[in-house]
């Protein structure tokens, strides 16, 4: 598929219907996740994954699983994990972003629907998974085959224009503002 396609067609998937996910299709959600660039090579996700009635241990941290036969709980091992002084970045998330973003382009791909999910109480996974102390974790991944009823909500088309998120920058131009 034309990449911008595919990049097209992802859209946040809240509503699944009962198929499973094919074990070979995770597989290779996990591998495009695991390709994904980190800072410094570091790599310092580690993901579990929920499957089957697994899923009803994440829906209890979060109102957001919407029923998927798949939640991954993606976390950053923070013992490993870029630190840049300068800046006082903490690159955890930044390299979570990057293989959530791999994974659900590859899921997309393979006709899987996923949302990403920010809202959940960490203390909650932390204590359902018995998550060491260093482990952070950064997002939830729902998976599974989009429910017919399926749609993007309203805010996928209401992406900004290039004009307002891009600016050709011009010294000339800085200079006199
Ligand atoms: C960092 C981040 C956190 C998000 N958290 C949630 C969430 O907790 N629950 C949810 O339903 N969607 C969540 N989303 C999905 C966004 O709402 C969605 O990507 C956005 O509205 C654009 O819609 P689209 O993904 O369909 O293009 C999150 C997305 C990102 C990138």
């Amino acid at each position: 598929m034309v990449f911008l396609d595919l990049v097209r067609q992802r859209y946040s998937v809240r509503e699944f219907c009962g198929r499973p996910v094919e074990e070979e299709k995770l597989a290779l959600v996990l591998e495009a996740g695991r390709l994904a660039p980190t800072a410094k090579n570091f790599q310092p996700q580690h993901i579990l994954v929920l499957r089957g009635e697994q899923t009803a241990l994440a829906a209890k941290a979060s109102p957001c699983t919407y029923g998927a036969p798949v939640v991954l709980v993606v976390c950053y091992d923070r013992d490993n994990v870029t630190q840049i002084a300068l800046n006082q970045v903490n690159f955890g998330y930044v390299d979570t972003a990057c293989v959530i973003t791999h994974m659900m382009l590859q899921a997309t791909e393979l006709g899987l629907g996923t949302c990403w999910v920010g809202r959940f109480d960490e203390q909650a996974l932390k204590d359902t998974f018995s998550l060491p102390e260093r482990y952070v974790p950064a997002a939830l991944l729902p998976i599974g085959y989009p429910a017919e009823t399926s749609q993007p909500s309203e805010r996928h088309d209401l992406r900004k224009p290039l004009g307002e998120i891009v600016e050709f920058w011009c010294e000339s131009k800085a200079k006199s503002k």
